[in-house]
């Protein structure tokens, strides 16, 4: 006999033998299939919008986050529709590839969460920012999209084409990715440039046993 609220109602509407239903769990991928999915891509598909409110809720992550001195001086800049092609023009994606002139035609991101801080950058308000980026991009992974982080920009220009109150660090571009990547395994020393060789993106990553000093 069922000794819960639930399974007693379900028994009563049908029966005690009857199957329970299969309940499917959510396939919560793990940190590091996340991490794995979360690789820089530089051209989007145009057939997917990422609404502001999907940015929102990449942005909802933040108050979850560590931060030095817990002053939590980042501020964030939701950004769609036609001021998106303003802020592409002011972005440099693949500097390692300038030959390619990333991203292609019709390829552009469409979204991008611009982060600012109220306060002077300094050592501590940049570590926050790399765990906000990255925190921002592994929310973007879980939710079916993908994330650039680029710091290639023209500061001042950014904050007056947004009319921002605060100097912007560093921008997010959102997106569906369309880049095929590949992490290369290389040791200390090798060439950490990344390269592309038949449509597919390679990017050296320093083993793990070679990381230790
Ligand atoms: C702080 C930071 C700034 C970056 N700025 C740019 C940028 O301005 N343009 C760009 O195309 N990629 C930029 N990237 C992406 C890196 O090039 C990318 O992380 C690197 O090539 C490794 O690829 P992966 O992210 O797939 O591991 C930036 C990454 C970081 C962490």
């Amino acid at each position: 006999m069922a000794d819960n609220f639930l399974e007693k109602k379900y028994e009563e509407t049908f029966g005690a033998d009857a199957k329970k239903k299969v309940v499917v769990k959510r396939n919560n991928p793990s940190l590091e299939t996340l991490l794995h999915r979360n690789r820089s891509h530089r051209g989007f598909d145009s057939g997917v919008t990422v609404s502001r409110s999907k940015l929102e809720e990449i942005i909802s992550v933040n108050p979850l986050l560590p931060s030095a001195g817990n002053r939590q001086t980042l501020r964030f800049r939701p950004v769609t529709g036609v001021e998106a092609a303003k802020v592409m023009g002011l972005l440099r994606f693949g500097a390692a590839l300038p030959e390619l002139h990333l991203p292609a035609a019709g390829e552009e991101p469409k979204a991008f969460i611009v982060v600012c801080s109220t306060a002077p950058e300094t050592r501590f308000i940049d570590m926050d920012l790399g765990i906000s980026l990255q925190s921002m991009g592994l929310k973007a992974v879980e939710m079916g999209l993908n994330a650039l982080i680029v710091g290639a920009f023209d500061r001042e220009k950014l904050q007056e084409v947004l009319d921002l109150p605060y100097l912007p660090l560093a921008v997010l571009a959102v997106g569906k990715g369309t880049d095929t990547v590949f992490l290369k395994p290389v040791r200390e020393g090798e060439s950490l440039a990344y390269y592309r060789r038949e449509g597919v993106h390679y990017v050296p990553k320093i083993r793990a046993e070679d990381l230790l000093v």
